[in-house]
């Protein structure tokens, strides 16, 4: 089967006692033993449910992986693909990385006793060049937030691996239509489903996907012992956006290479970053990639950060909110939202300045939202 087919059939049969098309909720907390000999298939829903049970299915497919853990969070799901280290191992972290990412790296992982490094994505060597003997994991993402750079995947696979590392990529900004990790090399897929996997903004959750069984089997007893699962009601609804993914995600991608084209041509933007423009920098990478150059994009406001605040503030259509991947489209400032854990130097130093605004594209009619970003960069500078 392919993509679009596997989202709305697999793990998805007949409702055996009634037919029913849509999977019945089991919002049960605990089910029944037949007997002491009898244990049912699932026993108690923070270790497994029917309705996690068939999102863990089509979403281990949908990124053709063997296995799939789903969590509360994504970031409980990155939180649990690093608790494969353990106090005096060191990793690496890319440096263009989810703000909540870098935080665990920043405070979270030190006081466990684990090392962190970091690394640039765009340039394996720089693997080589930050490995101690004690590394045992590469964490990395491309896009990147809020920048959309474009690392080759198989490239960083390749030096890590002539490393002996465990490489885990967070899959969130692509989605599974768009590139497929597993596939190059990389050893755990992160997601946060909140994003485009669930895509109406209305869950929030993760899930770890894996062909490896060791680390499956260690994954999952996490999720088992910490009990950061997600309840079956966001199951269900979370499964019933897999079933229009690829559909929304053609939308996303048609409108954000038009906005971007928009906004690239615009008086009042002085840079746009999105891997669809054929001016980007990783342009080349991202076409031999990914299947579509996806829903996210950042432009940076030809003025002051007083111009780029009212531009952010004076949209309708787009709404002013974190998070991203959903069918609405929204307008963020990461200096406030996704960044704020970085300081402005930080910030700076990794390319995110205070002028920069990032747009997570839904699926609206295009020429709206032409015309809001339109509106407010004239509002902007009135
Ligand atoms: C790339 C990326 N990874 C992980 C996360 C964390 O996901 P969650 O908010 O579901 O914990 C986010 C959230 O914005 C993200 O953008």
């Amino acid at each position: 089967m392919r993509f679009a087919t596997k989202a709305l059939r697999v793990g998805q049969d007949l409702d055996p006692q009634f037919r029913a098309v849509i999977p019945p909720l089991y919002q049960s907390a605990t089910f029944g033993w037949e007997d002491l000999d009898h244990a049912p298939p699932f026993d108690y829903t923070r270790c497994g449910n029917p309705n996690r049970h068939q999102l863990e299915e089509v979403i281990a497919s949908l990124e053709n992986g063997k296995h799939c853990v789903l969590f509360s969070s994504g970031m409980a799901a990155i939180v649990a693909s690093l608790s494969l280290l353990q106090a005096g191992d060191h990793v690496l972290i890319a440096s263009d990385i989810y703000g909540g990412t870098f935080r665990v790296g920043e405070k979270l992982l030190p006081r466990q006793g684990i090392q962190v490094g970091e690394f640039c994505a765009h340039n394996p060597q720089s693997i080589t060049d930050a490995v101690q003997p004690n590394t045992k994991i590469v964490l990395f993402e491309t896009p990147t937030n809020p920048n959309l750079r474009v690392s080759d995947i198989s490239a960083v696979v390749k030096v890590a691996k002539q490393h002996g590392l465990i490489v885990i990529f967070d899959n969130t900004f692509a989605s599974p239509v768009l590139q497929n990790p597993l596939d190059l090399g990389c050893d755990i897929v992160v997601h946060s489903t909140t994003k485009y996997i669930s895509g109406h903004s209305d869950v929030i959750g993760g899930a770890v996907i894996t062909n490896d069984d060791d680390i499956h089997t260690a994954i999952y007893d996490w999720n088992k012992a910490v009990g950061a699962v997600p309840s079956p009601f966001d199951c269900w609804l979370t499964l019933r956006g897999v079933k229009t993914m690829a559909c929304r995600m053609k939308t996303h991608c048609t409108n954000a290479q038009a906005v971007a084209e928009f906004l690239d041509s615009h008086p009042r933007v002085a840079r746009v970053h999105y891997p669809g423009l054929a001016t980007h920098p990783d342009y080349p990478v991202a076409k031999k990639q990914m299947s579509g150059f996806g829903g996210m994009l950042a432009y940076e406001v030809d003025g002051t950060v007083a111009e780029a605040r009212k531009a952010c503030e004076s949209t309708h259509v787009f709404l002013l909110a974190e998070s991203l991947g959903g069918v609405e489209s929204l307008i963020a400032y990461p200096p406030l939202m996704s960044h704020a854990t970085m300081t402005e130097e930080q910030r700076v130093a990794k390319g995110i300045p205070p002028t920069l605004l990032r747009l997570s594209i839904g699926i609206e009619d295009v020429d709206d939202l032409i015309e809001d970003l339109d509106n407010s960069l004239k509002l902007a500078f009135a």
